[in-house]
C-alpha cells in the first residue's frame, strides 16, 4: 500500500502547482488571457474534480518503485489533469452541458466562444508542463490528445446512430477516455525508464478508461452524479453503450428514442421516461457485463505489478469500477434509483 499521508502531500503539491499555472497574470506577469483563467479556474479549481489522472501518475510511478519527491510525476500528474479539463471544457460546449462538478459550465456562464478558447489555452499550458521533460513524452501527451480529438469527432459524427455498431462505440470510449489513463501509465513508465512496463500499463489504463467510460454512460441513466446533469447523452443524441444496447434489444425502445431524437421537445419528464424505457431492456446489466470483462482483461495485463506498492490500489480501484453497480440489479425493471446506491469507484483511488 502506498502511505496516506505520500498521497495527499502528492495531491496538494498537484493542487499548488495547479492553482499557479492558473494564476492571473501568469507567465511572467503578462496580464493577458486572465478572463480565460478565470474561467479556467473555474472549471480546474473550484472543487469537485476528483483528480483520478494524477492519481493514476501517483500509483503507476508507486508501482514501479519511484520516489514521490520527483517532482516529474506531479508535473506529469498536473499535465493530464491540464489536458483532462481542456476536454471538458470543449465536451460541454460540444454537449452543450451545463452543468459540470455541481456548478454551472464555462460555456453556460461565459459562452462557447470563451469555452473553446479557455479549453485551447488550458490544453496548452497543460502539454508546457511536459517541455522541459524527456522529449518522448510530449510525443506521447501529443499522440494522446490527437487520439482523443479524434474520439470526439467521431462520437459527433455517430451522434443520432442507433445503428452504430457496439464496437466503434468501444473505439470511441478508447480514444476520448481511455487514451488518456493509458498516458498516465506511459509516463510513469517513461520516468521510470521501464519499456517492460510501459506498454502493459498503456493497455490496462486503456482498458480502465473504456470501463469508467461505460460506468459513466450507465450513471447518466441511472440519474446521474456527480454534479452533472441526468440524461445527457439522451438529450444530447449521443448513442452512449447502454442507450445502443437497448436499440438492439428492443425495437419498439429504439424507435421511441428514434422519435424523441428526430422530433420531440426534450422534456425532464420525457427523458426521465426514455431513461427508464432503456433500463427496462437489461441495457444496463449487458454494460455492467462489459465494464467487467475490460477489467478482467486490464487485471491481467498487469498482474506483474498487481502486489506492487501503488499496483494494489490500482487493482483496488478496478474491482471498484466492475462492482460499482452490482447493488442497482432492479434498474433494469424501470424502478426509480437511488443514486446513493451506486458505489463510488473513485473514493477507492
Ligand atoms: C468525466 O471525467 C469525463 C469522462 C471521462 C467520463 P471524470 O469523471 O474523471 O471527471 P472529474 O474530473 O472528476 O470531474
Ligand atoms: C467524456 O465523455 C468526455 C471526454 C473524455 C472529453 P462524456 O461526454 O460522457 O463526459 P461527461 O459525461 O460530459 O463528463
Ligand atoms: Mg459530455
Ligand atoms: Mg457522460
Amino acid at each position: 500500500m502506498t502511505n496516506a499521508l505520500e498521497t495527499t502531500g502528492y495531491l496538494g503539491n498537484v493542487e499548488e502547482v495547479l492553482k499557479a499555472a492558473l494564476a492571473d497574470g501568469t507567465p511572467a506577469g503578462q496580464p493577458e488571457g486572465d478572463m480565460m483563467k478565470q474561467a479556467a479556474r473555474h472549471l480546474c479549481v473550484g472543487g469537485g474534480a476528483k483528480r483520478l489522472r494524477p492519481l493514476l501518475v501517483l500509483y503507476f510511478a508507486r508501482a514501479l518503485g519511484m520516489p514521490l519527491d520527483d517532482e516529474r510525476f506531479v508535473h506529469a500528474g498536473v499535465a493530464a489533469e491540464l489536458i483532462h479539463s481542456a476536454s471538458l471544457l470543449h465536451d460541454d460546449v460540444v454537449d452543450a452541458g451545463m452543468y459540470r462538478r455541481g456548478r454551472p459550465t464555462v460555456n453556460a456562464l461565459w459562452g462557447n466562444v470563451m469555452a473553446v478558447m479557455t479549453g485551447d489555452m488550458v490544453l496548452t499550458l497543460g502539454l508546457q508542463r511536459l517541455l522541459s521533460m524527456e522529449p518522448k513524452v510530449m510525443h506521447d501527451a501529443l499522440e494522446c490528445v490527437a487520439e482523443m480529438t479524434r474520439g470526439t469527432i467521431a462520437e459527433l459524427e455517430a451522434r443520432g446512430d442507433l445503428d452504430l455498431p457496439l464496437e466503434r462505440m468501444r473505439f470511441i470510449a478508447e480514444a476520448k477516455t481511455g487514451a488518456l489513463f493509458g498516458f498516465c501509465g506511459i509516463a510513469a513508465a517513461r520516468f521510470a525508464g521501464n519499456d517492460e512496463a510501459r506498454p502493459r500499463f498503456d493497455e490496462f489504463g486503456r482498458r480502465l478508461g473504456i470501463a469508467f467510460q461505460i460506468a459513466d454512460d450507465v450513471k447518466d441513466l441511472l440519474g446521474g452524479d456527480e454534479g452533472k446533469t441526468p440524461f445527457a447523452d439522451l438529450a444530447s443524441k449521443t448513442p452512449s453503450l447502454p442507450i445502443l444496447v437497448a436499440a438492439q434489444k428492443d425495437p419498439a425502445v429504439k424507435k421511441r428514442i428514434k422519435d424523441a431524437w428526430g422530433f420531440g421537445a426534450m422534456t425532464p419528464e420525457r427523458l426521465r421516461e426514455l431513461g427508464a424505457a432503456v433500463r427496462a431492456t437489461g441495457a444496463i446489466q449487458e454494460s455492467v457485463r462489459r465494464i467487467k470483462a475490460e477489467v478482467h482483461a486490464a487485471l491481467e495485463v498487469f498482474s506483474p505489478y498487481a502486489q506492487r506498492p501503488g499496483g494494489v490500489e490500482l487493482v483496488g480501484y478496478a474491482h471498484k469500477l466492475a462492482t460499482a453497480f452490482d447493488d442497482v440489479g432492479g434498474a433494469d425493471e424501470g424502478n426509480p434509483v437511488d443514486a446513493g446506491r451506486i458505489a463510488q469507484p473513485e473514493q477507492a483511488l
